[in-house]
Protein backbone atom coordinates (compact mmCIF):
# COMPACT_ATOMS: atom_id res chain seq x y z
CA UNK A 1 0.00 0.00 0.00
CA UNK A 2 0.91 3.59 -0.67
CA UNK A 3 2.46 5.26 2.63
CA UNK A 4 1.74 8.76 1.51
CA UNK A 5 -1.21 10.42 1.32
CA UNK A 6 -4.83 9.17 1.89
CA UNK A 7 -7.87 8.13 0.11
CA UNK A 8 -10.81 8.48 0.96
CA UNK A 9 -14.32 7.39 -1.35
CA UNK A 10 -17.51 8.38 -0.59
CA UNK A 11 -20.42 6.07 -1.97
CA UNK A 12 -24.24 5.62 -1.65
CA UNK A 13 -26.89 5.56 -4.22
CA UNK A 14 -27.84 8.93 -6.37
CA UNK A 15 -29.19 11.58 -4.54
CA UNK A 16 -27.18 10.59 -1.20
CA UNK A 17 -25.72 13.74 -0.57
CA UNK A 18 -22.19 12.37 -1.65
CA UNK A 19 -20.89 15.37 -3.50
CA UNK A 20 -22.21 17.71 -0.55
CA UNK A 21 -20.09 16.04 1.85
CA UNK A 22 -17.16 15.62 -0.40
CA UNK A 23 -17.80 19.95 -0.48
CA UNK A 24 -17.96 20.15 3.36
CA UNK A 25 -15.42 17.62 3.48
CA UNK A 26 -13.00 19.60 1.46
CA UNK A 27 -13.48 22.77 3.09
CA UNK A 28 -12.85 21.10 6.32
CA UNK A 29 -9.83 19.60 5.13
CA UNK A 30 -8.43 23.19 3.53
CA UNK A 31 -9.55 24.97 6.76
CA UNK A 32 -7.05 22.34 8.95
CA UNK A 33 -4.41 23.14 6.19
CA UNK A 34 -4.48 20.01 4.37
CA UNK A 35 -3.42 19.57 0.46
CA UNK A 36 -6.56 18.05 -0.86
CA UNK A 37 -7.87 17.31 -4.20
CA UNK A 38 -11.53 16.02 -4.92
CA UNK A 39 -12.45 14.05 -8.03
CA UNK A 40 -15.72 12.13 -9.10
CA UNK A 41 -16.76 8.81 -11.01
CA UNK A 42 -17.01 8.09 -13.86
CA UNK A 43 -15.05 10.66 -15.29
CA UNK A 44 -12.03 13.12 -13.48
CA UNK A 45 -10.08 13.06 -16.30
CA UNK A 46 -11.26 14.84 -19.87
CA UNK A 47 -10.86 10.81 -21.20
CA UNK A 48 -12.82 9.74 -18.53
CA UNK A 49 -15.70 12.19 -19.01
CA UNK A 50 -15.86 11.59 -22.28
CA UNK A 51 -16.62 7.77 -21.08
CA UNK A 52 -18.95 9.39 -18.33
CA UNK A 53 -21.21 10.62 -21.39
CA UNK A 54 -21.51 7.43 -23.13
CA UNK A 55 -22.18 5.43 -19.78
CA UNK A 56 -25.16 7.83 -18.94
CA UNK A 57 -26.31 8.59 -22.22
CA UNK A 58 -29.94 7.60 -22.15
CA UNK A 59 -29.63 6.57 -26.14
CA UNK A 60 -27.50 3.70 -24.91
CA UNK A 61 -30.65 1.35 -23.41
CA UNK A 62 -29.12 -1.70 -25.03
CA UNK A 63 -25.64 -1.44 -22.96
CA UNK A 64 -25.42 -4.55 -20.91
CA UNK A 65 -23.86 -4.71 -17.31
CA UNK A 66 -20.24 -6.50 -18.39
CA UNK A 67 -19.69 -3.52 -21.24
CA UNK A 68 -20.41 -1.09 -18.15
CA UNK A 69 -17.60 -2.50 -15.85
CA UNK A 70 -15.03 -2.61 -18.48
CA UNK A 71 -16.27 1.32 -19.30
CA UNK A 72 -16.77 2.06 -15.88
CA UNK A 73 -13.22 0.52 -14.84
CA UNK A 74 -11.57 1.76 -18.18
CA UNK A 75 -12.27 5.30 -16.36
CA UNK A 76 -11.43 4.56 -13.39
CA UNK A 77 -7.95 3.24 -14.53
CA UNK A 78 -7.04 6.65 -16.20
CA UNK A 79 -7.96 8.18 -13.36
CA UNK A 80 -6.16 6.28 -11.17
CA UNK A 81 -2.90 6.27 -12.96
CA UNK A 82 -3.82 10.29 -14.21
CA UNK A 83 -4.57 11.91 -11.05
CA UNK A 84 -4.97 10.08 -7.94
CA UNK A 85 -1.99 8.28 -7.85
CA UNK A 86 0.39 11.25 -8.28
CA UNK A 87 -1.96 13.44 -5.98
CA UNK A 88 -1.34 10.49 -2.81
CA UNK A 89 2.85 10.39 -4.06
CA UNK A 90 2.46 14.23 -3.01
CA UNK A 91 0.79 13.61 0.33
CA UNK A 92 -2.37 14.47 -0.59
CA UNK A 93 -5.82 13.72 0.73
CA UNK A 94 -7.58 12.79 -2.38
CA UNK A 95 -11.56 12.86 -1.91
CA UNK A 96 -13.29 10.40 -5.05
CA UNK A 97 -17.03 10.89 -5.42
CA UNK A 98 -17.87 6.97 -6.21
CA UNK A 99 -15.22 4.47 -6.63
CA UNK A 100 -14.46 0.66 -6.88
CA UNK A 101 -17.69 -0.15 -4.06
CA UNK A 102 -19.81 1.71 -6.98
CA UNK A 103 -19.12 -0.61 -9.29
CA UNK A 104 -19.49 -3.88 -7.07
CA UNK A 105 -22.88 -2.87 -5.91
CA UNK A 106 -24.08 -1.34 -9.42
CA UNK A 107 -22.73 -4.08 -11.63
CA UNK A 108 -22.32 -7.30 -9.55
CA UNK A 109 -25.06 -6.72 -6.62
CA UNK A 110 -27.54 -4.46 -9.30
CA UNK A 111 -26.43 -6.06 -12.73
CA UNK A 112 -25.80 -9.57 -11.78
CA UNK A 113 -22.16 -9.93 -13.23
CA UNK A 114 -19.61 -12.28 -11.07
CA UNK A 115 -18.33 -10.15 -8.12
CA UNK A 116 -15.15 -11.75 -8.18
CA UNK A 117 -14.64 -10.67 -11.29
CA UNK A 118 -15.82 -7.30 -11.19
CA UNK A 119 -13.33 -6.93 -7.91
CA UNK A 120 -10.53 -8.35 -9.68
CA UNK A 121 -10.66 -5.62 -13.15
CA UNK A 122 -11.28 -2.87 -10.27
CA UNK A 123 -8.71 -4.34 -8.73
CA UNK A 124 -5.98 -4.43 -11.59
CA UNK A 125 -7.82 -0.65 -13.00
CA UNK A 126 -6.23 1.07 -9.51
CA UNK A 127 -3.15 -1.36 -8.95
CA UNK A 128 -4.92 -2.58 -5.62
CA UNK A 129 -4.97 0.55 -3.92
CA UNK A 130 -7.93 0.12 -2.22
CA UNK A 131 -9.53 4.02 -0.61
CA UNK A 132 -8.22 4.01 3.91
CA UNK A 133 -11.52 4.36 4.16
CA UNK A 134 -14.50 4.32 2.23
CA UNK A 135 -18.00 5.83 3.48
CA UNK A 136 -21.46 4.29 2.31
CA UNK A 137 -24.17 7.94 2.61
CA UNK A 138 -27.31 4.47 2.92
CA UNK A 139 -30.97 5.77 2.52
CA UNK A 140 -34.14 4.48 0.96
CA UNK A 141 -33.54 5.22 -3.02
CA UNK A 142 -37.08 6.73 -3.60
CA UNK A 143 -35.82 9.03 -1.29
CA UNK A 144 -32.44 9.86 -2.82
CA UNK A 145 -34.02 9.81 -6.39
CA UNK A 146 -36.84 12.06 -5.21
CA UNK A 147 -34.13 14.63 -4.11
CA UNK A 148 -32.96 15.29 -6.99
CA UNK A 149 -34.18 18.58 -9.28
CA UNK A 150 -34.26 15.47 -11.74
CA UNK A 151 -35.42 17.15 -14.74
CA UNK A 152 -33.06 14.71 -16.76
CA UNK A 153 -32.71 11.38 -15.35
CA UNK A 154 -29.79 9.86 -16.86
CA UNK A 155 -29.51 6.50 -18.14
CA UNK A 156 -28.68 4.94 -14.38
CA UNK A 157 -31.48 6.73 -12.60
CA UNK A 158 -34.17 5.45 -15.05
CA UNK A 159 -33.46 2.22 -13.98
CA UNK A 160 -36.70 0.94 -12.10
CA UNK A 161 -36.53 1.40 -8.39
CA UNK A 162 -35.96 -2.72 -7.38
CA UNK A 163 -32.15 -2.43 -9.31
CA UNK A 164 -32.00 0.69 -7.09
CA UNK A 165 -33.36 -1.30 -4.53
CA UNK A 166 -30.55 -3.99 -5.12
CA UNK A 167 -27.99 -1.55 -5.30
CA UNK A 168 -28.71 -0.33 -2.00
CA UNK A 169 -28.45 -3.67 -0.70
CA UNK A 170 -25.14 -3.86 -2.27
CA UNK A 171 -23.69 -1.36 -0.87
CA UNK A 172 -24.80 -2.82 2.98
CA UNK A 173 -23.55 -6.27 2.06
CA UNK A 174 -20.10 -4.18 0.98
CA UNK A 175 -19.76 -3.12 4.38
CA UNK A 176 -20.49 -6.15 6.21
CA UNK A 177 -17.71 -7.52 3.62
CA UNK A 178 -15.25 -4.77 4.71
CA UNK A 179 -16.19 -3.79 7.89
CA UNK A 180 -12.12 -2.69 8.66
CA UNK A 181 -12.48 -0.14 5.58
CA UNK A 182 -16.03 0.87 5.31
CA UNK A 183 -18.29 2.66 7.52
CA UNK A 184 -22.24 3.30 6.89
CA UNK A 185 -23.37 6.77 7.47
CA UNK A 186 -27.63 7.67 7.98
CA UNK A 187 -27.93 9.67 4.83
CA UNK A 188 -31.05 11.20 6.03
CA UNK A 189 -29.42 12.57 8.81
CA UNK A 190 -28.90 16.83 8.93
CA UNK A 191 -25.93 17.43 6.07
CA UNK A 192 -23.44 18.70 9.06
CA UNK A 193 -24.05 15.68 11.29
CA UNK A 194 -23.60 13.43 8.51
CA UNK A 195 -20.19 15.35 8.12
CA UNK A 196 -19.71 15.62 11.69
CA UNK A 197 -19.91 11.79 11.34
CA UNK A 198 -17.47 11.71 8.54
CA UNK A 199 -14.87 13.71 9.82
CA UNK A 200 -14.49 12.16 13.53
CA UNK A 201 -13.20 9.17 11.16
CA UNK A 202 -11.46 10.88 8.66
CA UNK A 203 -8.92 13.46 10.79
CA UNK A 204 -7.06 10.30 12.93
CA UNK A 205 -5.79 9.45 9.43
CA UNK A 206 -4.38 12.67 8.13
CA UNK A 207 -1.20 12.98 9.89
CA UNK A 208 -0.03 10.83 6.78
CA UNK A 209 -0.62 13.56 4.80
N1 LIG B 1 -28.31 15.19 4.58
C1 LIG B 1 -29.12 15.76 3.69
N2 LIG B 1 -30.40 16.01 3.99
C2 LIG B 1 -31.22 16.58 3.07
N3 LIG B 1 -30.88 16.91 1.82
C3 LIG B 1 -29.61 16.66 1.46
C4 LIG B 1 -28.67 16.07 2.37
N4 LIG B 1 -27.48 15.93 1.72
C5 LIG B 1 -27.67 16.41 0.48
N5 LIG B 1 -28.94 16.86 0.33
C6 LIG B 1 -29.53 17.45 -0.89
O1 LIG B 1 -29.87 16.35 -1.74
C7 LIG B 1 -29.59 16.67 -3.09
C8 LIG B 1 -28.63 15.64 -3.66
O2 LIG B 1 -27.37 15.77 -2.98
P1 LIG B 1 -26.01 15.42 -3.72
O3 LIG B 1 -26.00 15.99 -5.08
O4 LIG B 1 -24.91 15.78 -2.80
O5 LIG B 1 -26.15 13.83 -3.81
P2 LIG B 1 -25.23 12.80 -4.62
O6 LIG B 1 -25.14 11.59 -3.74
O7 LIG B 1 -23.97 13.46 -4.99
O8 LIG B 1 -26.12 12.49 -5.88
P3 LIG B 1 -25.64 11.83 -7.27
O9 LIG B 1 -25.41 10.38 -6.99
O10 LIG B 1 -26.80 12.02 -8.17
O11 LIG B 1 -24.42 12.56 -7.72
C9 LIG B 1 -29.03 18.09 -3.09
O12 LIG B 1 -30.09 18.98 -3.38
C10 LIG B 1 -28.54 18.28 -1.67
O13 LIG B 1 -28.57 19.62 -1.27
MG1 LIG C 1 -23.09 13.74 -6.89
Amino acid sequence: MNSRGVLISLEGPDGAGKTTQIELLADNAVKGGFRTLRTREPGGTPLGDDVRAILLNPCYQEMTPLTEVFLYAAARAQLFEQVVEPALRQGFLVLCDRFIDSSLAYQSYGGNVSFDFVLQVNLAAIKRRLPDHTFILDLPPEKGLNRRPCAHADRVEQKPLTFHSSVRAGFLALAERFPERITVIDATLPKEEVCSQIWQVVLPLLARC
